[in-house]
């Protein structure tokens, strides 16, 4: 006697999928860098640059005509001090690359992340005082930073600094200023994770003392991701973003239960960097390791993936 249910009957049928990975859930991070005129490679990312913003013009024309159509902005600015006064300058390096893309990219969505640690000279998220992050002194600055980043013509600001009312304080001023349509999206639950070692590099962005243990989340714990996400929506997040996000599929899938804001995950520069590396060595199929995983995180309940291999994967997609 056969059991009356056969699993494998099925088992092959595209018909039945679940999660379906496409190009249109994909945001490809962009570093833009002032200090260079083509573009460069990324030492712990290989395959990724820099780019300056002419250059970057022709990377998202590639990235958009295999259907990406969002793109995550970092700056690397010449110039930085105490305050990370330059990630508000209207002429500033992100400022001029928002515009520039705007102008030549109609329909694609310019998401900017919002923070200091490119633009201090310390490299930490927020203002200094004897050795500390200060929170709400911090939220004066991310508020002008918001403002000059939608003035330029961002569609999303994107707080990744993970201090306190900072998604309150970003939507008042957006407001003030003029700005309701400007959306937000939280870096809400956001882990001090050894994950973000090669992005430090990229973006020139590493702390020169100490770590940031003061403001990201400590990885052992998954129900405080639940608060922090909480508090970012009752403040008027858009869009809540966990990260990183291939050791965190757990905290993906909790706030996915919990809550009905679109959700995004970062795939970070770590995840990148070891999966490349055990690519290159011959050790895992490259390309569908990727696709397994980023299925992986859109399965666990992420909506949106941030992903350095946005291109490549988009590339594998429409084969
Ligand atoms: C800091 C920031 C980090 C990343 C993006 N913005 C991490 C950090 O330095 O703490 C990490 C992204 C990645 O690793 O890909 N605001
Ligand atoms: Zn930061």
């Amino acid at each position: 006697m056969y059991p009356a249910v056969r699993m494998r009957r099925l088992r092959t049928l595209k018909l039945i999928q679940e999660t379906r990975l496409s190009a249109d859930d994909l945001i490809l991070p962009l570093f833009i860098d002032e200090n260079i005129a083509d573009k460069a490679p990324i030492e712990s990312m290989p395959g990724q640059y820099r780019f300056s913003i002419e250059r970057a013009l022709k990377e998202v024309s590639e990235a958009h005509s295999l259907g990406i159509k969002s793109v995550l902005l970092f700056g690397i600015p010449t110039r930085k001090d105490e305050t990370g006064s330059e990630a508000f300058n209207k002429e500033g390096v992100i400022q001029r690359a928002v515009r520039a893309l705007k102008k030549e990219f109609k329909d694609l969505v310019v998401i900017t992340d919002l923070c200091l640690c490119e633009y201090t000279t310390h490299g930490h998220c927020g203002l200094i005082e004897d050795g500390t992050v200060l929170n709400d002194p911090t939220l004066t600055i991310l508020e002008k930073v918001a403002v000059s980043q939608a003035e330029a013509g961002a569609d999303i600001v994107a707080p990744s600094g993970m201090m306190d009312g900072m998604v309150k304080a970003i939507r008042h001023s957006l407001d003030q200023h003029g700005f309701a349509d400007t959306a937000i999206m939280s870096y809400a639950a956001k882990y001090n994770s050894a994950l973000y070692g090669p992005f430090r590099d990229a973006a020139d962005s590493g702390f020169k003392f100490g770590d940031r243990s003061g403001y990201q989340m400590d990885f052992h714990n998954a129900r405080e991701a639940l608060r922090e996400v909480e508090l970012d929506i009752s403040e008027g997040a858009d869009i809540v973003m966990v990260k990183p996000a291939i050791f965190y599929l757990d905290i993906i899938a909790k706030v996915r239960a919990r809550f009905d804001v679109p959700l995004a995950a970062y795939n970070v520069s770590g995840e990148y960097a070891m999966l490349k590396a055990a690519a290159e060595s011959g050790y895992l199929n490259g390309e569908e390791t990727l696709i397994e995983c980023l299925t992986a995180i859109k399965r666990a309940g992420a909506d949106l993936i941030i992903t350095y291999s946005a291109k490549e994967a988009a590339a594998i997609l429409i084969r």
